[in-house]
């Protein structure tokens, strides 16, 4: 599926964006790794030129997702160096950790500047090159906090549950225009997010803790993510809790109510330090 395919990547620096990166061209792409940090894309691209894939493989860029000049400029030169964009992984994302109480307007505005502008700015691009040349895959990625309620997290899953509306928006107005376009919602991933994401009222190190559910591979979900998107899934959900999660919160929402009050509960009681 992505042998010879032209791949863009943002966040490709760490984590998922990282995987699906040096996956892709592990798989014969030709992979261009972007990201906010300039050392990271280029050791990534590093890591994509050693996975193999096409000679051209592995180019690395800087790129602020927030920066919709320069994220238009990036998608230029890729179409100008290889002719073509075929695939492109919207995948910059940044965490934010709080009750609504703690958090500011910063806050706020940070996290809908990278998760939800950031994801519009590349797409905005990609998705008008890929109607221009008549085919192509974009493929957001969402999260799992843009299917379910997501207490404590609700900055983040504001931005993740506007990901999936546009993507589903998109997925119907580019499929007679040969576009296809994914959302990838994961659960909790093994990656670097839990460090950094930004946190309000809560202990430093509680995005990590107080997940409610296993963290798994980023392995695994980039190999879900290859076959969902083989099989143009519209929502490519993971893991199994994730699916079973989103399944029971759309037929019968009582049921994961208590595990929302549960868990605002459990924030307070063992995570949360303001006043
Ligand atoms: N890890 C999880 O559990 C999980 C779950 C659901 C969704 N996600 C989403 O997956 C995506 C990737 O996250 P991850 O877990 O790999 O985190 P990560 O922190 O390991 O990687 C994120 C990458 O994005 C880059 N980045 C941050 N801001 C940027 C910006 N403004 N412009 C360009 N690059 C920027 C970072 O430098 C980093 O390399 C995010 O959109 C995140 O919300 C992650």
């Amino acid at each position: 599926m992505l042998h010879d395919q032209v791949v863009f990547v943002t966040g490709a620096g760490s984590g998922i964006g990282r995987q699906l990166a040096v996956a892709a061209a592990r798989r014969g792409a030709t992979v261009w790794a972007t990201d906010l940090d300039a050392a990271s894309a280029v050791a990534v691209a590093e890591e994509c030129r050693a996975a193999g894939g096409r000679a051209t493989s592995g180019r690395a860029r800087t790129l602020d997702v927030t920066d919709a000049a320069d994220v238009a400029r990036a998608i230029d030169e890729v179409v100008t160096a290889d002719g073509r964009l075929d695939y492109c992984f919207n995948n910059a994302g940044i965490g934010f950790a709080g009750e609504f109480r703690d958090s500011s307007l910063d806050h706020w505005r940070r996290v809908m500047d990278v998760n939800l502008f950031g994801v519009i700015h590349v797409a905005y691009a990609a998705y008008r090159q890929m109607v221009r040349q008549g085919h192509g895959h974009l493929v957001n990625t969402a999260s799992l906090a843009g299917l379910i309620p997501t207490p404590g997290l609700s900055a983040y899953g504001a931005s993740k549950h506007a990901v999936v509306s546009l993507t589903n928006s998109l997925r119907l107005e580019g499929a007679a225009l040969g576009v296809k376009v994914n959302a990838i919602c994961p659960g909790f991933i093994e990656s670097n997010i839990y460090q950094r994401t930004l946190v309000a009222g809560l202990k430093p190190d509680a995005m990590r803790t107080m997940a409610p559910f296993p963290i798994v591979s980023v392995e695994g979900l980039v190999a879900r993510v290859f076959a969902g998107l083989e099989r143009n899934e519209a929502l490519i959900v993971y893991p199994f809790y994730a699916r079973l999660l989103w399944r029971l919160y759309r037929w019968v929402p009582w049921a994961t109510t208590w595990k929302g009050l549960a868990q605002v509960e459990k924030i307070r009681r063992e995570y949360r330090i303001a006043e």
